[in-house]
């Protein structure tokens, strides 16, 4: 199973739009992924679901993961790295099965000029650590406000290339 982790909980993300524009082009390929985003997690999370307790809201979510084996997380810079949300999120999730020896391939995107190199780079640390294993191509969209139309999709010629490539090298991942 696929999931597509938009790993942030900011209401009107770009995150989101280019989690659900990943998903639909995986679709036109003809594999199916789930959708995560992180505005659907337990508002009190940090009460509710970090150092062993878990709450019925979130195991809806852990029973996701735990059935996930192929992850695609995309994740926009803030202050320099990726959303703090999505650390919460990952200590929150059960260790080491949630991630132990999956697959996942990440994409970074921004507003500023970097596309979140440095965060990516951040959370590919992360990864290693929980044996979560990553897709060597990685895909940093920068100045992501002059990359969608309002239907959200992407209209830049390299940055279709780029993102075509990485989703049929992710299928076959
Ligand atoms: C808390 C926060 C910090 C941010 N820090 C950066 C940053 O360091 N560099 C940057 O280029 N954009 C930064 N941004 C802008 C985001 O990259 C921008 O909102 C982009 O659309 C991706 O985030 P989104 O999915 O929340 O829309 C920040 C946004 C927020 C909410």
């Amino acid at each position: 199973m696929i999931t597509i982790i938009s790993s942030t909980n900011r209401p009107g993300s770009h995150t989101l739009k280019l989690a659900k524009y990943y998903q639909q082009q995986l679709q036109e390929k003809g594999t199916e992924a789930g959708l995560l985003s992180l505005t659907e997690l337990p508002a009190n999370l940090l009460q509710s679901d970090l150092y062993g307790k878990r709450s019925a809201e979130f195991k809806v979510i852990q029973d996701i993961i735990t059935k996930t084996d192929k992850f695609l997380f995309v994740v926009p810079e803030y202050n320099g790295s990726y959303p703090g949300v999505l650390k919460v999120f990952i200590d929150a999730c059960t260790f080491p099965e949630s991630f132990y020896d999956k697959k996942a391939a990440l994409v970074g995107l921004s507003s500023g000029k970097y596309g979140n190199i440095r965060g990516i780079d951040h959370f590919t640390g992360v990864c290693h650590y929980i044996h979560l294993n990553i897709m060597p191509l990685k895909i940093h969209i920068a100045a992501i406000n002059k990359e969608m139309d309002e239907n959200g999709q992407l209209i830049n010629a390299d940055t279709l290339k780029f993102t075509n490539e990485q989703i049929d090298k992710f299928i076959k991942f």
